[in-house]
């Protein structure tokens, strides 16, 4: 079955050609449009400026993505996300439903992310799995015993692990979206640098040492905040090392984007090191925890998130001591996108009928 999928949750526009292949899915044309750039100039995204990007941007994706291709039936995700961006994708999702006369599929955008690890021609995840959910708007562990049969087993109790790297990032003066860009400045740090300097600026690890699924990060987007702020962090003198460090990075007030400080790009690089540290530590501990009570035969990681080299590595290794397999999409299947989407309308497939609605709090399970 070719299926082409659609996807328009927040600020891509995204419109994808799969095809079921084997026990997994294969991808014939994948095409992203981002509203990105229009967004980094107010520090986030602006739902009303995303939508008007997604009509833009709808039409020529699908045609880009159709070319010389026929399909078999419609998909899109219709929630979680934001109502104006989702309207969108959906409308005309039901507008070629209609006058092609194949069938309409619907799709969670978070069970996508998740199934984004059936995509390619490598073997699929076996099942029982734990699976990490890591975007802007989930910080989720699922328990999937098979394709549909899901558990919510954890996650956060307040921000969401991707939130609080835009959060952060914004903190240190770095652009939007935040999460790769705190991911560029922490990998700037050597290993030297971080071995000489890892205990000068110490974030929490919430909830680490608690035997529960439960996780919190709103802690350490505070804690950030206040080392930013703080005369510790002002004062600080970098090691001999760097001491050719010339210029100056502006450090943002969290609340009203005002520049409070000037210090050297050592300092924020190590934060940002420091700060990936913190979160990763608290994601690769709840998912090894969950792995110990439910003993699975493999562990996926899946969400935008899922693209930090960080947790990428940091969770493969823990997940491949304890003998069993790691999963993880390839970079260009981890933030959103319409491949994804098709795999989930290949793998749970869910005929809906022209009345179709966006449901924007939809939750993973
Ligand atoms: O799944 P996604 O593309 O959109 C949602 O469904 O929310 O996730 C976006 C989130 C953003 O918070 C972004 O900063 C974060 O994923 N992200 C990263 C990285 N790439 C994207 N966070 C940490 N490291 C990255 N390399
Ligand atoms: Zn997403």
């Amino acid at each position: 079955m070719k299926v082409l999928a659609i996807e328009s949750t927040c600020d891509e526009t995204a419109a994808a050609v799969v095809e079921n292949f084997g026990d997994g899915v294969r991808v014939i044309k994948n095409i992203v449009a981002s509203s990105m750039e229009m967004h980094q100039k107010y520090g986030g995204i602006v739902p009303e400026v995303a939508a008007r990007e997604q009509i833009r941007s709808i039409i020529p994706v699908i045609i880009e993505a159709l070319v010389d291709t026929e399909v078999d039936a419609v998909a899109v995700s219709y929630g979680p996300g934001l109502m104006g961006s989702l309207l969108i994708g959906v409308e005309t999702a039901k507008v070629l439903a209609w006058s092609w006369k194949k069938p309409l599929l619907r799709v969670n955008h978070m069970t996508a992310h998740v199934l984004a690890n059936w995509i390619g021609e490598n073997n699929v995840p076996e099942l029982p799995a734990v699976g990490l959910v890591v975007s802007g708007g989930h910080t989720d562990l699922i328990l999937l015993e098979s394709l549909t049969k899901w558990t919510w087993i954890g996650g956060t109790r307040d921000d969401a692990a991707g939130e609080v790297y835009d959060k952060a990032a914004r903190i240190l003066g770095l652009p939007y979206p935040g999460g790769p860009e705190m991911d560029k400045a922490a990998s700037k740090i050597t290993e030297e640098e971080w071995n000489k300097n890892k205990n000068v600026f110490k974030l929490p690890r919430p909830l680490i040492h608690d035997p529960r699924l439960d996780m919190s990060f709103s802690g350490i987007k505070a804690a950030i905040a206040r080392m930013v702020e703080s005369e510790d962090f002002k004062t600080w003198i970098p090691g001999q090392a760097r001491n050719d460090v010339k210029g100056g990075v502006r450090f943002l007030d969290s609340r009203h984007g005002v520049p409070v400080a000037r210090n050297d790009e050592l300092k924020r690089n190590l934060l940002a090191r420091e700060f990936s540290e913190a979160v990763t530590e608290v994601l690769v501990k709840k998912t090894m925890l969950a792995v110990e009570k439910y003993q699975p035969r493999s562990v996926l990681l899946a969400g935008g998130v899922a693209a930090n080299k960080k947790l990428r590595e940091a969770l493969r290794n823990e997940v491949e001591k304890y003998g069993i397999n790691f999963f993880v999409p390839e970079l260009k299947y981890c933030g959103d996108n319409a491949a994804m989407v098709g795999a989930a309308a290949i793998l749970r497939p869910e005929e809906t009928g022209l009345d179709l609605k966006p449901d924007p709090s939809l939750g993973v399970v």
